[in-house]
């Protein structure tokens, strides 16, 4: 996602800075080209030559290094966004008041992209009124800032001041500036996860389904730009974006409910979900108690979900649905795609091995309607979805 993309990441003197040694490391797996510059301050925390090392660039912390002078303007201008992490006190003060007495700050003050600022300090300091002002100030100057977590701080108190931990660092760096607009303006419905279906207070009838690929696409379809609506069963995966919305369902009868009020001002809907194909016809009361003769429920079949907004989509929508199947998979996932009128389907064999229910892995064939066919390696769910957004995203624009 962040390939080819230029941060610089500017670090101040603060116990914190060990876990920025990480934010760089988990930048530059993401494809990011880092730089690095500190405050003389930061030196003493972390070393400069571990930071070297990761970043692959040369760590610059004076104005000037030997004979040659540090060109602070075009540190600013070569990058794509500045993140200062972590800011302390002292730098967040200085910023705020434009003084320029290192190269950091020299940097901040000529950067020309957008800045990012993750302070870390000690509660009473991070609360006193002057560092609040600070923080006014420097969100008013266009600054997007983080929040401060709380817990353990370096003094030994729990408060407040906690820098925010790297892998949210990166996530709002995604977020907040790096998300693509291939999909911009489209609204997404994505239904995701198992439905419960009860038999009693206590029991219900349900499936192995983890959600985690519809997680793993809502992801993808929203940092393509799209407005994300993901109606999920019962699962224990969460969202790391703030701006997708869920709605959280048990039973077949509620994501039914969800995805008929959503259709109609949905773009794209994406049905990766394991719908109950039938529910109990009478929800006992109480608990079902022990007895001695076998127990017999009937099961009433459920609405199919993706069958009811396939014969309703306009020429405008695109409905892809899913097929999970453990023998004739291509007959059986081609026969559901004609059936439920679907734009294409997305076709899971339980017989490949490391893909399916509760692993991180899938493989997948895509089929579209057209009879076009696609077929993925063995990947991570998160790489499949990028490469289902991109079928998508391609035959969008085909229709
Ligand atoms: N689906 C749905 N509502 C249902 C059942 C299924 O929306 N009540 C959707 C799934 O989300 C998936 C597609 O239909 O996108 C196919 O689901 P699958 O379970 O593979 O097939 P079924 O239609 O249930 O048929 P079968 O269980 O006989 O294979």
């Amino acid at each position: 996602m962040l390939q080819g993309k230029k941060i610089l990441i500017g670090i101040s003197g603060s116990i914190a800075a060990y876990k920025t040694i990480l934010l760089v490391r988990i930048l530059i797996k993401q494809g990011a080209e880092v730089k690095v510059i500190m405050t003389p301050a930061a030196a003493d925390f972390v070393s400069p030559l571990v930071l070297e090392t990761l970043s692959k660039n040369k760590v610059v912390i004076g104005l000037a290094d030997g004979a040659q002078w540090s060109n602070h303007v075009m540190l600013g201008r070569w990058a794509d966004l500045f993140v200062i992490a972590p800011a302390s006190c002292n730098t967040l003060a200085k910023m705020a008041q434009g003084l320029c007495d290192n190269l950091l700050l020299a940097v901040y003050l000529s950067a020309t992209c957008p800045v990012m600022i993750a302070p870390a300090m000690d509660e009473d300091m991070w609360r006193h009124p002057a560092t609040q002002k600070n923080i006014q100030l420097l969100g008013e100057y266009g600054n997007h800032l983080m929040t401060v977590a709380h817990g353990e701080l370096a003094s030994g108190l729990i408060g407040e001041g906690r820098m925010a931990e790297p892998e949210d660092i990166l996530v709002c760096i995604l977020e907040t500036f790096f998300r693509g607009t291939a999909l911009q303006g489209k609204k997404v419905m994505i239904t995701a996860g198992p439905t419960y279906e009860a038999i009693d207070p206590v029991r219900f009838i349900g499936n192995h389904s983890s959600g985690k690929m519809g997680f793993a696409l809502a992801e993808a379809m929203y940092l393509q730009g799209a407005d994300v609506t993901l109606i999920t069963g019962p699962t224990h995966e969460k969202i790391q974006f703030r701006g997708i919305n869920i709605q959280k369902v048990v039973s077949a009868a509620e994501m039914f409910a969800a995805c008929e009020a959503l259709f109609p001002e949905t773009d794209i809907a994406i049905m990766s979900a394991a719908v109950a194909d039938f529910s109990p016809s009478v929800v006992a009361a109480e608990k079902i108690k022990k007895q001695s003769a076998a127990l017999s429920i009937s099961l009433s079949p459920t609405n199919d979900i993706l069958k009811y907004i396939g014969t309703r989509k306009t020429q405008k929508q695109y409905v892809v649905g899913f097929a999970l199947e453990t023998e004739n998979e291509k007959a059986n996932a081609l026969s559901k795609l004609k059936s439920k009128n679907a734009d294409c389907i997305v076709l899971n064999s339980l017989r490949d091995e490391a893909a399916g229910f509760g692993v991180n892995t899938n493989k997948v064939t895509i089929l579209d309607k057209s009879g076009e066919e696609w077929v993925t390696a063995l990947k991570s769910k998160k790489a499949i979805a990028e490469d289902i957004v991109s079928f998508i995203i391609s035959h969008l624009h085909a229709e």
